[in-house]
């Protein structure tokens, strides 16, 4: 369902040249629970980035679902973006003046769904993440954990193929990171593709399949066990 061919992405900053991919070549399997892991500026963030449709290669090329993406342009990626893939990051990047609800509704209210529907939709979700008792607090007013599961309910209420989740228990502790973790595999479960970025072993092994990159190459792409 996904396929890089030979995507490179090269950052200049100050006449200076960073390869922060570097040709790299990657076919992801639809259900398949992938872990990303190698050391920090080793790339892995890029390469989510580039997965994600947030970011762009500078060579090389990226089929998602058997087609070519990367010749759209920006209403097209974002058109594509919305209706394929869910995004989590280490610091939820929620909308601090908006509710829980109002968070996990966002891109159904973009996407123009009617309200009956956003919240038949959003009701599902807050019910099934824990979040029942905490739909009208704000991002502020939830801890680390809560907020993660707003962050993924709203990743996956347009029914993505595909979570890209960087870093995702980053800035929680051991117990709120071990909920977020499951309720991803859960989710991975019943179908939806998971690719995590982690700097934890312990989590990273828990992946169907582990890669490595080091220097913005995978230099190593196994499954686990
Ligand atoms: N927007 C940018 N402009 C210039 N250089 C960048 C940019 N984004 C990333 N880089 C560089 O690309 C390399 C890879 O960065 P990336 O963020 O992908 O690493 P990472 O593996 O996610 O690291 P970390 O584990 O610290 O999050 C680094 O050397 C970084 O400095
Ligand atoms: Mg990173």
């Amino acid at each position: 369902m996904i396929e890089l061919r030979e995507v490179s992405r090269i950052f200049s900053v100050g006449g200076q040249e960073v390869r922060a991919m570097d040709r790299i070549s990657l076919a992801i399997e639809p259900g398949e629970y992938l872990s990303i892991m190698g050391p920090s500026g080793s790339g892995k963030s890029t390469l989510l980035n580039i997965l994600g449709l947030l970011d762009t290669p500078n060579s090389g090329s990226y089929l998602l679902e058997g087609q070519d993406v990367t010749s759209l342009s920006d209403r097209q990626l974002a058109a594509t973006r919305s209706r394929k893939i869910g995004f989590i990051f280490q610091f939820f990047h929620l909308i601090p003046r908006l509710t829980a609800r109002q968070n996990i509704e966002l891109p159904l209210l973009l996407a123009g769904v009617p309200r009956r529907q956003r919240l038949e939709r959003s009701s599902r979700l807050i019910e099934a993440f824990g979040l029942a008792d905490r739909p009208h607090h704000r991002p502020d007013e939830l801890s680390g954990g809560q907020r993660q599961r707003v962050a993924i309910a709203r990743a996956v209420i347009n029914e993505p193929a595909v979570l890209l989740a960087d870093e995702p228990t980053g800035n929680l502790d051991r117990s709120s990171g071990a909920g977020i973790v499951e309720l991803m595999e859960d989710l991975n479960h019943r179908g939806l593709t998971l690719v995590v970025v982690t700097h934890d072993p312990e989590i990273g092994e828990r992946a169907g399949r582990q890669i490595r990159v080091v220097d913005g190459r995978i230099v190593h792409d196994s499954p686990g066990g």
